[in-house]
C-alpha cells in the first residue's frame, strides 16, 4: 500500500505513512455515489462514514476519491485476516470457477464437509459437529433450534447488552432498544433478561449470577429453559468481558439443570482474543459455539458448533436453508484457517492487545473523560464519561472522537449500551509501523475532541 507519495516528514525524520488524504471527506466522488444511494437505499441504512470504497488491502482502505485510511472496524470484525488477503482471494476464486451453489443438502460438496472436519477438530468441544448458515444471527437461531429440539424446552436467557442479531428470535434477544428495537416489535415469547456483570458499572460477577439463579425462580422455571447464550467479551455490548467466575457460574448453572450452554463467538471469534474462541480463556467447555464475521473474510457464512446429541436432536430436513453454508465462503473459511495458523495471528492480537492497551492505559490517565480501558486481546475499547465520578456516558464526546479521526485518516467505530465506546476491530494483519501511525491519529483525534 506505501508509494512514494505517502512518504511524509514528521518531527523531521523521513517515515512512510500509509494514511493518505488527498481531498476533503467526503471527496466529489463519495458524496456523488452518496447522493445516489439518498435517492434509492431505505433510509435506515443510514451510513457510519461519508466514504465510499473502491479497495481494500491489508489493514487500509482506500475510497473512490484516493484517499487512504487505516481500518479499525475492520468490516465490522469480518477482516481479522485483513481486506482482500490473497490466499483467502486465490482460494474463493478457484472455487466460484468450479461451482458457486448448489444446495448442500441436495448435492453435497467436500469443502462443506473438510470445512466441518477443521473447525470440529479446533473448537473446545470433544466431538463436536457443525452446520454452516449464512449470517452470525442465523448461527444463533439455529443453536436455539438445536437446544429446542435436544432439551424439548422453549425458553432462552439472554443478558442486558447482549447482541445476538435483528431476525426476529435474534433480535428479542439483542438487548439495546434505540436503534435495534424500538417499533420492530412484538418479538418473539419465552425470552428472558438478566444482568451481564460489568466490572465498571456494576454488577459484580456474583451479583450477576444470583441474578441468574433469581431468575430461575421469580421469572422462568429452569426446566422450561432451553438455552443460556452468552458472548465472551460482549460486541455491540461494549466489549465487556465476562469474568472467569461468571462463566464458570453460568456452566455450573447449565450442568445444574440440563440448560443448554450457547456461546456467542460471532464477533470474539477467529483469533481477535489471542485464542482462536475467546471462550479458550475459560476454564468451561460450552455446549454449543456460534461463529460468522471472520470466519470466511467477510463473505457470508456463519456456524454452528457443537455437541453431537444437540446438533442431531432436530429431525431431517428440520436444519437448513438455500444458501446456508456457501461453498465458495467454505473455501474462503479453509483459507483463512491455514491463514490463522500460518502467520500466527492469535500471538499477532495479544501483541496488538497489549500495545494499544498500554496507549490506552496512558490516555486514560491523561484524559478525565476516559472512564474505562478493557477488553481481551487485541478486542479493546475505551469508554468515554462525562465525569469519573458519576460515570455519565458521553456518546457525543465518542462520535467527536471517531470524526476526528476520520477526518485524519483513521475509522474507529463505537459499541456500548450508550454509544459512548469507541472499539477496536482492525485486521490483525496490521503491520507495526500502521499500528503506530493509528495510534498516533488515535491520540490527535482525543486531543482535538476532548482537549
Ligand atoms: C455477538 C454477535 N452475535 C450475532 C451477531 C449477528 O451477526 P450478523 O450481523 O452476521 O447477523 C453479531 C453481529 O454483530 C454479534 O456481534
Amino acid at each position: 500500500m506505501q508509494s512514494a507519495d505517502r512518504c511524509g516528514i514528521v518531527g523531521g525524520m523521513a517515515t512512510t505513512k500509509t494514511i493518505d488524504i488527498r481531498t476533503e471527506i467526503p471527496g466529489p466522488r463519495s458524496r456523488e455515489i452518496i447522493e445516489r444511494k439518498e435517492r434509492v437505499v431505505a433510509d435506515p441504512l443510514s451510513l457510519t462514514f461519508p466514504i465510499v470504497i473502491d479497495r481494500g488491502e491489508g489493514a487500509t482502505l482506500t475510497d473512490v476519491d484516493g484517499n487512504t485510511f487505516i481500518d479499525f472496524t475492520g468490516g465490522v470484525g469480518c477482516l481479522n485476516v485483513g481486506h482482500s488477503n490473497a490466499r483467502v482471494v486465490e482460494a474463493a476464486q478457484e472455487q466460484l470457477e468450479r461451482f458457486s451453489h448448489t444446495d448442500f443438502t441436495i448435492v453435497p460438496y467436500e469443502v462443506y464437509v473438510t470445512l466441518a472436519e477443521r473447525l470440529c477438530e479446533l473448537a473446545p468441544i470433544p466431538n463436536a459437529k457443525a452446520a454452516f448458515f449464512n449470517a452470525g444471527t442465523e448461527a444463533v437461531e439455529n443453536a436455539i433450534k438445536f437446544a429446542r429440539s435436544h432439551t424439548k424446552r422453549p425458553a432462552v436467557i439472554a443478558f442486558e447488552g447482549a447482541f445476538h442479531g435483528r431476525t426476529l428470535l435474534s433480535l428479542s434477544m439483542t438487548s439495546k432498544t434505540h436503534p435495534y428495537k424500538a417499533g420492530l416489535g412484538p418479538f418473539a415469547p419465552e425470552v428472558y433478561r438478566v444482568p451481564f456483570p460489568n466490572d465498571y458499572r456494576g454488577p459484580h460477577a456474583f451479583e450477576a449470577l444470583a441474578a441468574l439463579e433469581r431468575a430461575l425462580v421469580t421469572q422462568v422455571a429452569a426446566e422450561t429453559v432451553a438455552a443460556i447464550v452468552i458472548e465472551p467479551v460482549q460486541g455491540e455490548g461494549g466489549f465487556v468481558v465476562a469474568p472467569k467466575e461468571f462463566v464458570e457460574g453460568v456452566r455450573r448453572i447449565c450442568d445444574e439443570t440440563g440448560i443448554v450452554m450457547v456461546v456467542d463467538e460471532v464477533q470474539t471469534g477467529f483469533a481477535r482474543t489471542g485464542t482462536l474462541f475467546a471462550i479458550e480463556h475459560y476454564d468451561v467447555e460450552p455446549d454449543l459455539i456460534t461463529l460468522a464475521k471472520s470466519i470466511a473474510m467477510g463473505i457470508p457464512l456463519s456456524a454452528t458448533i457443537g455437541k453431537p446429541e444437540i446438533i442431531d436432536a432436530p429431525g431431517d430436513s428440520a436444519i437448513g436453508g438455500t444458501y446456508v453454508g456457501n461453498p465458495v465462503a467454505q473455501a474462503a473459511a479453509l483459507a483463512v484457517l491455514d491463514v490463522i495458523a500460518e502467520e500466527d495471528l492469535c500471538a499477532r492480537a495479544t501483541f496488538l492487545g497489549d500495545q494499544m492497551r498500554e496507549r490506552m492505559v496512558a490516555w486514560q490517565e491523561r484524559f478525565p473523560q476516559i472512564g474505562d480501558v478493557r477488553g481481551l486481546g487485541a478486542m479493546l475499547a475505551i469508554e468515554l464519561v462525562e465525569d469519573r465520578e458519576t460515570k455519565a456516558p458521553a456518546a457525543d464526546l465518542a462520535s467527536a472522537v471517531t470524526d476526528e479521526a476520520a477526518r485524519r485518516g483513521l475509522l474507529l467505530l463505537k459499541s456500548g449500551i450508550y454509544s459512548n465506546c469507541i472499539r477496536v476491530l482492525t485486521p490483525l494483519t496490521l503491520s507495526d509501523a500502521e499500528l503506530d501511525e493509528a495510534l498516533a491519529v488515535w491520540e490527535e483525534s482525543l486531543e482535538a475532541a476532548l482537549g
